[in-house]
């Protein structure tokens, strides 16, 4: 198999690195890829949401698989004007990609479909914000409805802050979602779909604050881990009884079949188990830890389900170990990070037993050397018998790493490692949860 990977990011490298484990997978492209990347693949300077160059290079490579990544070009259509090519795409349709595009529409899906998630107005104007803040009362949830990579929700219990923030989206031409607050914590579960047929990865959870403790502004995600000890036995089929099956179900009678990463972002509430949102693709910074785990031929996998026959897949396999990954994040992020700031120590933290990075935001410098690009320069993945080791493994990775003014958070599965999360409602727990 010949397969083509779109994006840039730390989860298309997460994917080139399975992709590059799996024999049958003879030959991988990447577009546009970063330093990293291209010191694994050949990449080619073609941009994942232009359509037409995107076809242009999937011909030119005779690409049997195209894998597309991000959700940018997803939400501009780059797989259908693919599948219109003729190529074998993974990755949903524009009217799929729809359920992270719009948080109002996937809102309406759940309704359709029966799924628990919290309740939401959609608001236009600010008189609207006002009563629905009102009506569902602090700490307010406010979000962006379009794509915003992370970044368009504001949660606060500052009610003029929250209006702030609608106001903004207003002004912009936009709406917002308003919603009531999800307690408890959180996990991503990644479920692949092939239009019908649904087989779930392994749950993970990400750290969407910039710092410790869950501090400050939310960003694209700045670490991850899995496996979750202290997830309720049967959660994974929970989720695919009561949020993945009926949704794609309901995608596909609506016309709009869902083909690829149904990612869903889940709060375990007091209320029980609620979809906090979906994604169309695999998570970043999710991914890195996830994929890690992974034994199984990722390239069949994602072929299969691109071409309708995940039902013929074989039970996956995972490797026992815990995965921890840690962002390593350029100085300003996630407001206005600052580019082009050397980057060294990579190879001596891959040198590291268990550690692995996986680069982000970066680009090569005058004298040839790494630099940073982007906002989320890398993750530092650590694998380990347990948690502890898995950490130990993934901050010694990150501690090589030098990059001036750069940012990652130090408690990246900490509180679990403590075996201090806590599920609310569950039986004997009390107190602190996150
Ligand atoms: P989203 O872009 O919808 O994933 O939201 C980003 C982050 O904001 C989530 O990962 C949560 O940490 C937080 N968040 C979103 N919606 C809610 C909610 N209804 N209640 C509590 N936290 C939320
Ligand atoms: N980790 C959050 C996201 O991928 O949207």
């Amino acid at each position: 198999m010949k397969i083509l990977v779109l994006g840039s990011g730390g989860r298309e490298h997460a994917i080139i690195r399975a992709l590059q484990r799996d024999p049958d997978v003879r030959e991988i492209h990447a577009a546009p890829g970063n330093a990293g990347i291209a010191l694994d693949v050949p990449v080619h300077p073609v941009d994942a949401t232009d359509a037409t160059d995107a076809t242009v290079l999937a011909g030119e490579l005779e690409a049997d698989l195209v894998v597309i990544g991000p959700e940018a070009p997803l939400a501009a259509g780059v797989s259908d004007a693919l599948h219109q090519a003729g190529f074998t795409v993974f990755g949903p349709s524009k009217a799929a990609a729809e359920l992270e595009a719009s948080k109002s529409f996937a809102k309406d899906v759940m309704a359709q479909a029966g799924v628990p998630t919290a309740a939401a107005r959609t608001c236009a104007t600010a008189a609207e914000a006002e009563a629905a803040l009102d009506e569902f009362g602090a700490p307010y949830v406010v979000k962006d409805d379009g794509l915003a990579a992370g970044k368009g929700v504001v949660v606060t219990a500052d009610r003029a802050e929250a209006l702030a923030h609608a106001r903004s989206c207003f002004g912009v031409g936009g709406t917002v979602v308003i919603e009531e607050f999800l307690d408890g914590p959180e996990v991503s579960l990644f479920v692949i779909s092939d239009g019908t047929n649904a087989i779930p990865l392994v749950p993970a959870q990400d750290f969407k604050r910039i710092g410790d403790g869950d501090s400050g502004p939310n960003t694209g995600g700045m670490g991850a881990y899995t496996p979750l000890d202290w997830l309720p036995a049967g959660f994974t089929e929970e989720v695919m009884q009561r949020v993945a099956r009926p949704v794609i179900a309901t995608m596909a009678d609506r016309g709009t079949p869902f083909a690829g990463v149904l990612y869903c972002g889940l709060a375990l509430t007091s209320r029980g188990l609620k979809v906090i949102e979906f994604n169309v693709r695999f998570g970043d910074p999710e991914t890195q830890a996830v994929l890690a785990r992974l034994r199984s031929p990722l390239g069949r996998f994602l072929m299969d389900a691109a071409t309708g026959c995940l039902a013929r897949v074989p039970e996956l396999q995972w490797s026992d170990e815990y995965a921890v990954d840690v962002v390593v994040a350029a100085a300003g992020y996630p407001e206005a990070p600052v580019k082009g700031g050397a980057l060294t120590g990579v190879e001596a933290a891959e040198a590291l037993e268990g550690v692995s990075v996986l680069h982000a935001g970066t680009g090569t410098g005058p004298d040839g050397g790494l630099v940073a690009s982007g906002g989320r320069v890398l993750a530092v993945v650590g694998l380990g018998e347990d948690l502890a080791q898995a950490r130990t493994s993934a901050y010694a990775g990150v501690a090589e790493i030098s990059l001036a003014g750069s940012q990652h958070r130090t408690d990246i599965g900490l509180l679990a490692e403590r075996g201090e999360i806590v599920v609310p409602g569950a039986a004997g727990t009390e107190g602190k949860v996150r």
